[in-house]
């Protein structure tokens, strides 16, 4: 049998030193006792302080020794030997040595039913209590098992406190992880800000490359028709300078005059036509690099714009229809507006045509008051399903991943019209109905943009 010893707070032992002092007076004995029992040993928890007592708390004794104390524990009843000396059984135990020849007792236990010891008194003399002394003693036992009780809800009390109080610091630290998360968050979110920035200027620069081949490509016209008007102009030269030296009729001299005008003329067309492209250009490359804000008109910005990705339109096949009301001036920002467009035209090439050799692309303006204008990019492509609707202005949202696309176009596209127009994108579309780009803009856009 091994037994468990159990913690006893002091207020309880100081209140049961009284219980067992009264005990000891009203049984008039020397010595009560409460014994709690310690795995190896039998303990004195609490000695009566009477007259001619031999116990003194605190002292421990063997177990396995024949106390009368240990066979109450292990039967878990009552004990009462009136007098050991006259019993074979009881004559030699080690109480006698202190000349306590009667005894009783009874068991005392636990809530959970294990024994924790006993309480007894014992006397120097002959002594057979009456029922009435063994009924008080069963009823002290009622009160201090009580006491258990309370003592083991008390413990109960301190462990739930203790793991509330875990539990509470165990919160903190998760709190202080997560601020410490939030912070790596914050931190992760500044470089990709600063990313997002670098790539809107590396963005910025592809559109000034566009730029240039549109440009290269538009000037091949009339460029090569003046080169031709030259060399006609030359050759016409050659063949009047040969005449000359036979000698000319005035016919054919109004003949080379003739010639000559229209040769220039010719030529003069074709550069006017060049420098005006030139100039152009110009404007939507200084527009584009410095996001400047000017005074323009809508529909002349447009369709410098739609010159500039000219090639890439013509390459595609599809057609490009314009319905802008002459005459509306904006005061705002053409190189965003241009940026916008074209990521809007790029992606109307890209996605809702692709593999298609045949298409509209339809811009449209119309006043929204005096104050606000509406300008649509429209296509009658594939469309876009109703769950990706809603995350095509995402940054890195692309349903071409590894196919060219990034998923900046739109989220730049978003950022230009709401930081430097000042105004509003929205789309709407669904699956092989096409995609409609709405812009809802300021015409003057607000100062500070
Ligand atoms: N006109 C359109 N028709 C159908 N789908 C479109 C259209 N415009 C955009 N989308 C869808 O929206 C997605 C996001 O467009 P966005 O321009 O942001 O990225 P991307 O074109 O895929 O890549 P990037 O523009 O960076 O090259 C596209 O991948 C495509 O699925
Ligand atoms: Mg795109």
């Amino acid at each position: 049998m091994t037994y468990q010893a159990r913690e006893i707070p002091d207020n309880f032992v100081a209140k049961w030193q009284e219980t067992t002092n009264v005990m000891a007076d009203i049984f008039e004995v020397p010595a009560g006792l409460i014994m709690r029992v310690l795995p190896e040993q039998i303990e004195v928890l609490v000695s009566s302080h009477s007259a001619g007592n031999p116990y003194e708390a605190s002292e421990k004794a063997k177990l396995n020794t024949g106390l009368y104390c240990e066979t109450v524990m292990a039967s878990r009843k009552l004990l009462q030997v009136p007098n050991a000396l006259e019993d074979a059984h009881w004559k030699s135990n080690p109480d006698v040595a202190l000349n306590m020849i009667s005894y009783l007792g009874v068991p005392l236990l636990w809530p959970d039913n294990e024994v924790f010891g006993t309480i007894c008194v014992l006397d120097s003399k002959t002594r057979k209590f009456q029922a009435k002394y063994v009924d008080l003693m069963w009823e002290i036992k009622k009160s201090i098992e009580a006491d258990f009780k309370v003592i083991q809800q008390q413990e109960r009390l301190v462990d739930s406190n203790t793991e509330l109080r875990l539990a509470i610091e165990s919160q903190r630290s998760d709190a202080m992880k997560l601020a410490q998360t939030n912070e790596e968050l914050n931190a992760a979110l500044a470089t990709l800000k600063k990313m997002q920035g670098e790539l809107l200027r590396s963005e910025k620069m592809a559109a000034l490359g566009a730029l240039v081949a549109g440009v290269s490509h538009e000037l091949n016209t009339p460029i090569g028709n003046s080169l031709m008007a030259a060399s006609t102009l030359q050759s016409h030269a050659a063949e009047f300078s040969a005449d000359l030296l036979k000698g000319v009729t005035r016919g054919r001299m109004h003949e080379f005059v003739e010639a000559i005008n229209q040769g220039a003329e010719l030529l003069m067309r074709s550069l006017a036509h060049a420098a005006e492209l030139v100039g152009s250009f110009k404007q939507v490359a200084v527009d584009q690099s410095s996001m400047k804000r000017r005074t323009f008109y809508l529909d002349t910005t447009i369709a410098e714009i739609l010159i500039a990705l000219g090639p890439s339109i013509r390459k595609s096949g599809l057609t490009v229809e314009r319905n802008i009301p002459a005459g509306i001036t904006m005061d705002s920002y053409p190189g965003a507006l241009g940026q916008v467009l074209s990521n809007l035209i790029d992606n109307a090439l890209v996605h809702a045509y692709a593999g298609r050799a045949q298409g509209r692309i339809i811009i449209s303006a119309e006043s929204d008051g005096d104050d606000q204008l509406r300008l649509s990019v429209r296509d009658e492509g594939v469309g876009i399903s109703e769950s990706n609707l809603s995350r095509v202005f995402d940054p890195f949202f692309t349903t071409r991943l590894g196919q060219g696309g990034s998923g900046l176009g739109l989220h730049i596209a978003y950022n230009l019209v709401h930081t430097a127009l000042r105004g509003n994108i929205a789309v709407d579309s669904s699956p092989d109905h096409g995609a409609c780009f709405t812009l809802t803009l300021p015409r003057v856009a607000p100062a500070g943009a």
